[in-house]
């Protein structure tokens, strides 16, 4: 089945195919620049971007890729949670393409999307206990199947992405601030005292970082000289060895208080009698690109003797790939929307509203990969 995927929920403006679950091809135009100088994503810029990079990228990926939409056997698109008008600008395309091309559409909820993520191209033993971490969202899942999926604790509050990223506003680093956090962090001995790991003295799985924010600020606020005079011209590669360390050992503190939470919530999962014994640990969203929290998950599953299932780097950040396999994965089920499938804003769940139909698709076909 060749599915056609398209992302929109924040500032990545996306278009891939998959074949079967199998990346074919990828376009994505970041909006970073456009953001950056606001030290955060505008909803009104983001949508405009949305709508003026969109067709391009679906003629590129269709011209490069040498298929046609004739090709596709469905249209599967990001129906939220995300900011509203964008969201609209991708439903809006994927209709118009669904309709003129007789296809069927398939609304995917976004946070179920980068948790595939973990899973193209690898068979994953269910059930399996997943971590989603990314700029909005910071839940720990129980996944019985691909498509059967249980939410055990969510922050009440900012997600881990927030956290990280306000510090980095604090210490004048460029938007988004994760990367530069956990590259300069990198290679040294972090402080296990200087932050807090937040809301750990409770019996629950939920998680809140809006202290572990505040207390980063109010350090920062103490130590002035931490701050950067100038921001660096964000883009590029960091050199962590060019940073003054006293700014180095605040990040490697920070992926330390992070990356700690959310072991012992994960580790508080994996004892719970409500979770039931897991065959496997999966982690995704952009945060799961902090190589101190991949190399924390990746202790605790050896230590638990469970194969862990992380995407590759690139599919941890928004993407459509992400959206166009999880797109055949519903239609494989048969699971499919109509024309009048609405967005769901942040902060709202996804519903489970498919219609059930027959499996989409026809016999697998052996693609080349496209030119990425
Ligand atoms: O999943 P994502 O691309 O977008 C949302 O759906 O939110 O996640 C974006 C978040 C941002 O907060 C960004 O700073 C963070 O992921 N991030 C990182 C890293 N790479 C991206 N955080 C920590 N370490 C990283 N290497
Ligand atoms: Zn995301």
């Amino acid at each position: 089945m060749l599915c056609l995927g398209l992302e929109t929920s924040c500032d990545e403006t996306a278009v891939a195919l998959c074949e079967d679950g199998r990346p074919v091809a990828e376009k994505l135009a970041s909006q970073i620049d456009v953001h950056a100088l606001f030290g955060g994503v505008v909803p009104e810029l983001a949508s405009r971007e949305h709508l003026r990079r969109m067709g391009p990228l679906l003629r590129t990926l269709f011209a490069d890729s040498g298929l046609t939409l004739d090709e596709v056997d469905a249209v599967a698109v990001a129906r939220g949670p995300g900011l509203l008008g964008s969201l609209l600008i991708g439903l809006a395309t994927a209709k118009g393409l669904a309709l003129g091309a007789g296809k069927p559409l398939i609304g995917v909820d976004h946070l179920h999307a980068h948790l595939m993520a973990a899973t193209i191209g690898r068979e994953v033993p269910y059930p399996a206990l997943g971590l989603l971490v990314s700029g909005g969202h910071t839940q720990i899942m129980l996944l019985r199947s691909a498509l059967d999926i249980a939410v055990l604790g969510r922050t009440v509050d900012d997600a881990a992405g927030e956290a990280f990223d306000k510090a980095a506003k604090s210490l004048n680093l460029p938007y988004p601030g994760g990367i530069y956090i956990d590259v300069l962090g990198r290679d040294i001995e972090a402080d296990h005292t200087l932050f807090p790991r937040p809301f750990l003295d409770n019996h629950h799985l939920d998680f809140s970082f809006s202290g572990l924010k505040t207390a980063v600020a109010t350090y920062v606020a103490a130590h002035g000289e931490l701050r950067l005079p100038v921001m660096p011209s964000p883009g590029g590669a960091i050199d962590p060895s060019a940073w003054p360390m006293p700014l180095r050992r605040v990040c490697a503190a920070l992926n330390f208080a992070i990356a700690d939470t959310l072991r012992v919530k994960m580790e508080r999962a994996l004892d719970s009698r409500d979770t039931g014994p897991v065959r496997a640990l999966l982690a995704a969203g952009g945060v799961a690109a902090n190589s101190r929290i991949r190399g924390m998950l990746t202790e605790l599953a050896a230590r638990r003797g469970l194969p862990l299932f992380l995407p590759r780097p690139e599919l941890c950040a928004d993407n459509a790939t992400m959206i166009a396999a999880t797109g055949c994965l519903l239609g494989r089920a048969g699971l499919t929307h109509g024309l009048d499938c609405d967005a769901v804003p942040r902060g709202r769940r996804v519903p489970w509203d498919y219609r059930e139909g027959p499996p989409l698709g026809r016999p697998s076909v052996d693609r080349r990969p496209g030119p990425q």
